[in-house]
C-alpha cells in the first residue's frame, strides 16, 4: 500500500536484500576485514555484536566472497538441533557419513578437514552463528575439536559469532583452551548518526525513491529512538512508511516517527 503512494518500485529493508546491495556501514566493512583476514591466516575468529546489528548479513557476504572451488563452506546456527546433530551436522558438510559414537565422530571430522585441505586443496570454513547459546561443553568440545596441533598451519577457518555475553562467557578461566585459540576478533558498533541517515537513503534509493521521504528531523528521530542497529532501524522506518501513507503524508516528519516508533514498542 505504502509502496504506490510513496512511488516506489520495491519494498525498501527487506531481509532477502542482495549482498551486492549492502551499505557498507564502519562496522560492516571491519568485519569483513577481519574475515579477510582470516581468510589468509585460517584458524578461529570472533564476530560479536548485539541483535540486530547485522552479523548474519555480514556473515552472508563473506561466504559469497569465497571461491567455491577453494573454499567449502557450512554455515550452522546453533538455535536448530542438539549438540549431536550439530556433530553429525559437521560431518555430513564435509560429506562423511557421520560415525555413532561421538569419539569416532570427532575422529571422523578431523579427518575429513584434514582430508579436504590436504587432500583436494579445498578450505573448509565452518560459520557456527548463534553461539551464545551453546553449552559449556559444546564450547569445550570445539578447542578439542579444532585442535590440529601437530599441524604448522590450520586446516580450516572457523568462525563464531553471537551476542556480546558470549564474549563474556568465553572470557571465563574453563573455556582457555578455545579462548587462547581464537586470532581474530570483531564486535560490531551500532551505526553512527550520519551513517543512519545514510542507510535509510541508500534503502530508499534501492528501492526507487527519487525524492527524499524522509524529513531531517524525522531522521534524527530515527537516529535516537534505534540506537543505530540496523534490524531496528529497517523496523521503524516500515512502520513510518506504513503511518506515512495511511495519513496521506507526503514527507514523514517526526510526529509520524513518534507514533510508529510507540506503535512499535521503541
Ligand atoms: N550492511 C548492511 N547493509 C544493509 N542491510 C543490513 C546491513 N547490516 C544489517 N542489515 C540489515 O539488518 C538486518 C539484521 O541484520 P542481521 O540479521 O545480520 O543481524 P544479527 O547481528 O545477525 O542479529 P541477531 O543477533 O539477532 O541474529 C538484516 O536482515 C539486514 O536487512
Ligand atoms: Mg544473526
Amino acid at each position: 500500500m505504502y509502496k504506490t503512494f510513496y512511488s516506489l518500485a520495491k519494498t525498501p529493508f527487506t531481509k532477502d536484500m542482495k549482498q551486492a546491495e549492502a551499505y557498507r556501514s564502519t562496522s560492516y566493512q571491519e568485519a569483513l576485514n577481519g574475515l579477510n583476514y582470516l581468510q589468509t591466516s585460517k584458524g578461529i575468529g570472533l564476530i560479536i555484536g548485539d541483535p540486530g546489528a547485522g552479523k548474519t548479513f555480514t556473515l552472508r557476504s563473506f561466504k559469497d566472497s569465497l571461491n567455491p572451488s577453494l573454499y567449502h563452506v557450512v554455515y550452522f546456527p546453533l538455535s536448530t538441533g542438539g549438540v549431536m546433530d550439530f556433530y553429525r551436522g559437521l560431518a555430513y558438510g564435509l560429506g562423511e557419513e557421520p560415525k555413532f559414537r561421538k569419539v569416532d565422530l570427532f575422529r571422523q571430522i578431523q579427518q575429513g578437514i584434514e582430508r579436504m585441505d590436504q587432500g583436494r586443496k579445498v578450505t573448509p570454513v565452518f560459520i557456527l552463528d548463534e553461539m551464545h547459546m551453546a553449552k559449556d561443553a559444546f564450547l569445550q568440545d570445539l578447542a578439542i575439536l579444532f585442535n590440529f596441533q601437530m599441524d604448522s598451519s590450520n586446516p580450516f577457518i572457523l568462525v563464531l559469532a553471537g551476542l556480546p555475553h558470549l564474549k563474556t562467557r568465553l572470557n571465563l578461566n574453563h573455556h582457555r583452551p578455545l579462548t587462547q585459540r581464537i586470532i581474530m576478533r570483531y564486535q560490531f558498533q551500532p551505526l553512527k548518526k550520519d551513517d543512519v541517515f545514510a542507510y535509510i537513503d541508500h534503502h530508499m534509493k534501492l528501492a526507487g525513491a527519487n525524492m527524499p521521504i524522509f524529513t531531517e528531523p524525522a531522521l534524527e528521530a530515527i537516529a535516537l529512538r534505534t540506537q543505530g542497529w540496523p534490524r531496528v532501524i529497517d523496523t521503524l522506518t516500515t512502520n513510518c512508511l506504513l503511518f506515512g501513507a495511511q495519513l496521506k503524508k507526503e514527507q514523514i516528519d517526526e510526529e509520524i516517527v513518534r507514533m510508529a516508533a510507540e506503535d512499535g514498542g521503541l
